[in-house]
């Protein structure tokens, strides 16, 4: 199945220049998200790790049917103010602005093995705060899953340090 027929582009959303990807397609489709998440399961079941972490909002989509899937721990990494209980937090580029992301203190352990997901990997700011976030806490990144990656923003020049999955390449 051809999944990347299931994501479409929005020219200038969220603003004036910037294409954006909308996998709403691939989400309303139950054959193309099911055998997305199957996709995502086999990457995932070659990678030794105890907890995936992933962000709001579209990561959680892709993240706990995955987590499910393959029986592990999920952490959500939130935008500010709402996760309930002690938070740390990082302030990062977005492809189009600024933003703030944050994990609760106790979501990560040292010597955590760290699988990281999310739907588009982009200029790739996203995964490395979050990474950032988990290696303060003395978890290990072991890999960044995402559905898709936009090829041209070389978001693997700066998760260089990280092994990077991706189905779809743009
Ligand atoms: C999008 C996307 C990734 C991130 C990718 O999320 O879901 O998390 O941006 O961009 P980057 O690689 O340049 O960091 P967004 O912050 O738009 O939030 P949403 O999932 O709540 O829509
Ligand atoms: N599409 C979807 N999500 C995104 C994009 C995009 O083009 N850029 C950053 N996050």
């Amino acid at each position: 199945m051809d999944l990347e027929s299931f994501v479409r582009d929005v020219p200038n959303f969220p603003k004036e220049g910037v294409v954006f990807k909308d996998v709403t397609p691939l989400l309303k489709d139950p054959l193309a998200f099911r055998e997305c998440i199957l996709r995502l399961s086999e990457k995932a079941m070659k990678v030794d790790f105890n907890i995936m972490v992933a962000p709001e909002a579209r990561g959680f989509i892709f993240a706990a049917p995955l987590a499910f899937e393959i029986g592990k721990a999920l952490v959500p990494v939130r935008k500010p103010g709402k996760l309930p209980y002690k938070t740390k937090e990082i302030e990062y580029e977005l492809e189009y602005g600024r933003a703030t992301l944050q994990m609760h203190v106790d979501a990560i352990n040292r010597g955590d093995r760290v699988l990281i997901v999310d739907d588009i990997l982009a200029t790739g700011g996203t995964m490395q705060a979050i990474a950032e976030m988990i290696e303060e806490s003395g978890g290990e990144v072991v890999e960044i899953l995402c559905l898709a990656e936009l090829g041209f923003l070389e978001p693997r020049k700066r998760l260089s340090r990280y092994s990077v999955e991706t189905l779809i390449t743009y």
